[in-house]
């Protein structure tokens, strides 16, 4: 098969070498973005009068011809090919003749393949965006919906303090609130176009980059030829975006996992997100939380494998830099689909409040409570945690909770113990009495569920 640059070669490609060298069967999926930019590319010759408004046309034509036949699967993408930029133009040669030929003038693939990725990427981060505002918007509904339920909080995986379930909700809503301003940082910092770069050093045809970039949708062009064939920065901040929020994801999935144990109970999966097993009648498996929680690891090695690619290369573009796509493309594709599927899991979650409420008796949970109340009657914190801490030993040996206590086994204690002690020991008052600002009051996560509708509506 003949090749674009067959001028200056007197042999046929090896099949080997073709086959390493193909970009194809990934790229493919930027043929939307690859036609786009060449329309506009093409747009901008003409207007610049170097093609002809007749030649635009039949090149423009052609393009939408192609994405018509791709997009209806009438496409078919082969190896020899190399990728989707030649692929593209081959198809266009063959529907239009040579003026195709005109398409590539002060342009590289180089600069091409920077544009496509780079519209491909910034479409990808909206729509990831997107879908951690819905994941938002269930946190917020479920943090409503059960405003009043107590759950132990931990320290160590430890009995620590009672707060709110929603409380617990609320915290992952600030870790996605932080995912979707990275993501609006990486956007604002890609949104540069690299078109007219040529192969490195800019062209000598008079373009006209920056209405290329207005009708692309950037609000800047790039400032350095070398560098705008050579940055692949956006992917690497895209990527390390999308490792924080896989992280999230599986912090939360394995919180689900735990919280769905026999052992702990508080929550139960909806069957249609659950799976079963093959041997064991009783089984019901949280497959989706695990598979999440899994996938953090390939998410994480696509983040490390573009690191590595990058480190050392000389400017400007060398070949190394076609692996910047499958890495980013696999961490694009597999966030989008944890975010779905983990948006309807959560929404559809039973939570135990019966068995929660069952267990916040066992631990100690208001341990701290009973020293703050000592240290409010003015006795020095230290002393007060000394205190409590006998208190929850001899509880222990007589396995009993604090509440169990009577106001004269307190007053064994300390003779500043009163009769309010009770009400001081009791869930609720544990959880509303937390009122500095962002503890688990009630209020407070009230206001933080408003503060979070007020966050998504400035979107
Ligand atoms: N398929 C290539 C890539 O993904 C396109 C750029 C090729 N440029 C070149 N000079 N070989 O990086």
């Amino acid at each position: 098969m003949k090749k674009l640059w067959e001028g200056r070669f007197k042999k046929e490609t090896n099949k080997l070498l073709e086959k390493f060298n193909a970009s194809i069967l990934f790229d493919c999926r930027m043929y939307a973005e690859d036609i786009n930019g060449s329309i506009i590319h093409s747009r901008m010759l003409a207007k610049q009068n170097i093609i002809s408004v007749e030649e635009q046309k039949e090149i423009e034509t052609g393009l939408l011809k192609i994405k018509e036949e791709i997009q209806n699967e009438n496409f078919e993408f082969k190896i020899e090919d190399e990728d989707i930029h030649m692929a593209v133009e081959k198809r266009l040669t063959e529907l239009i003749g040579p003026v195709a030929g005109k398409l590539h003038t002060a342009r590289s693939r180089n600069d091409q393949v920077a544009l496509d990725i780079r519209m491909y990427t910034r479409n990808k981060a909206h729509y990831i965006t997107e879908l951690l505002i819905s994941l938002e918007k269930t946190l917020i509904n479920l943090a409503e919906k059960n405003i009043d339920i107590i759950i132990p909080g931990y320290t160590h995986l430890q009995r620590a303090q009672p707060i709110l379930f929603s409380h617990h909700l609320m915290a992952y809503f600030q870790m996605f609130r932080r995912d979707i301003t990275r993501l609006s940082d990486y956007l604002e910092r890609s949104d540069e176009m690299p078109l007219g770069a040529g192969a490195l050093a800019g062209t000598t045809f008079n373009i006209d980059r920056h209405y290329v970039a207005q009708e692309l949708g950037f609000s800047a062009v790039t400032q350095n030829s070398l560098d705008s064939v050579s940055d692949r920065d956006f992917i690497i901040e895209l990527s390390s975006a999308i490792s924080i929020i896989s992280m999230h994801l599986s912090r939360f999935s394995e919180e689900i996992i735990i919280w769905c144990t026999s052992e702990f109970n508080f929550l139960k999966l909806d069957d249609a997100f659950s799976t079963g097993s093959s041997i064991m009648p009783q089984k019901k498996n949280p497959d989706i939380p695990e598979l999440i929680r899994g996938k953090t690891g390939r998410i994480y090695g696509n983040l490390m494998g573009i690191l590595t690619t990058m480190k050392a290369l000389p400017l400007a573009y060398n070949k190394d830099m076609q692996e910047d796509k499958e890495g980013i493309f696999d961490s694009i594709d597999n966030i989008e689909i944890s975010l779905e599927i983990f948006n309807e899991m959560l929404a559809t979650i039973t939570i135990n409040d019966g068995e929660i409420l069952k267990s916040m008796k066992y631990g100690f949970l208001n341990a701290t409570d009973v020293a703050d109340y000592l240290a409010k009657k003015g006795i020095p914190f230290r002393n007060a945690h000394k205190i409590v801490g006998e208190i929850v030993s001899s509880c222990e040996d007589k396995k009993i909770a604090i509440d169990d206590m009577t106001l004269e086994d307190f007053k064994n204690f300390s003779p500043v113990f009163e009769s309010d002690i009770t009400e001081i020991i009791k869930t609720e008052n544990c959880v509303n009495e937390r009122k500095s600002f962002g503890g688990t009051s009630k209020d407070n996560v009230l206001m933080q569920i408003k503060n979070g509708n007020d966050f998504l509506n400035s979107l």
